[in-house]
């Protein structure tokens, strides 16, 4: 991985995209198949920390690693240990974790079996990998749309690197089939995959245009913007979105899984 994407994400991300990636990292954690106290966990993807929070509230010992060194530095004096790292080649040793949980990281490779071998590699025989990626359904997308076509029309350009991720990367994994593939090639056992409409609690259009907003692939433009055309966008974000606004529940693909 040459390009940090997230480079100029982290603000966003803690304050508005957590709004719908923090429930799902608490209900990903949740889906572990035995207690996680006392064990120590990679949260590989880490991010700012959304699956380390639930792993810290879920009584594990997270460590996280993320290849983006401006997401693992955000709120770092609040966070568990954290290694800057591609999901390629983990810097842990062999059986180096108890657990591991990558809550949507595994859609940003070009070879999720080989990123499933490797958290196989660094997690002792027996424990959880957990997984979640973005299915492929487009019903919740009409909303969201919205805040991208005023976006749009403010003059932004999503970078190369977004179509490669929304086209290429994600629906590797973007259906049980795709993902249950991946799995069983990368000799994972127990494995469990499932298709879901998530409740975030995400209700109100300024949730979501704060969500959508503080996505990476929209950070470095965001950022370059006047104070004030930022706020306007926002503003006209939520315009759009409000009278057609109901729950936004992304359709999400979770894997549970041991580690033979
Ligand atoms: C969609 S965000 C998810 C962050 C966090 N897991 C969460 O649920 O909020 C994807 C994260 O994975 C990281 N990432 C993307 N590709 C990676 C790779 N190949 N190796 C390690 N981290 C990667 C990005 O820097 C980013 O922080």
């Amino acid at each position: 991985m040459t390009v940090d994407r997230y480079a100029h994400a982290a603000p966003g991300w803690a304050t508005g995209a957590a709004r719908v990636y923090g429930p799902l990292a608490a209900q990903l954690v949740a889906a572990a198949p035995h207690p996680l106290a006392g064990r120590r966990v990679l949260d590989a993807g880490a991010g700012t920390g959304l699956a380390s929070t639930a792993l810290r509230a879920a009584g594990a010992r997270p460590v996280a690693i993320d290849y983006s060194p401006a997401m693992l530095a955000w709120d770092a004096a609040h966070r568990p240990p954290s290694a800057a790292g591609a999901l390629e080649a983990l810097p842990l040793r062999d059986d180096g974790v108890d657990d591991a949980v990558a809550a949507f990281v595994l859609n940003h490779v070009d070879d999720p079996t080989a990123a499933l071998r490797e958290l196989a590699r660094v997690t002792r025989p027996g424990g959880a990998v957990l997984a979640t990626s973005p299915a492929a359904g487009t019903t919740h997308r009409s909303v969201r749309d919205r805040i991208d076509a005023v976006v749009a029309d403010a003059g932004f350009t999503p970078p190369d690197w977004y179509a490669h991720l929304t086209t290429v990367q994600a629906p590797l994994l973007g259906d049980v089939t795709a993902m249950r593939d991946a799995v069983d090639a990368a000799g994972l056992a127990d494995v469990v995959v499932t298709e879901r409409v998530a409740d975030v609690g995400v209700e109100r259009a300024e949730d979501l245009v704060d969500y959508r907003l503080g996505q990476a692939h929209v950070a470095a433009w965001l950022a370059a913007l006047p104070e004030g055309e930022r706020a306007e966008l926002r503003r006209a974000s939520v315009a759009a979105v409000a009278p057609v606004m109901a729950p936004y529940r992304p359709p999400v693909i979770t894997l549970v899984a041991r580690v033979p």
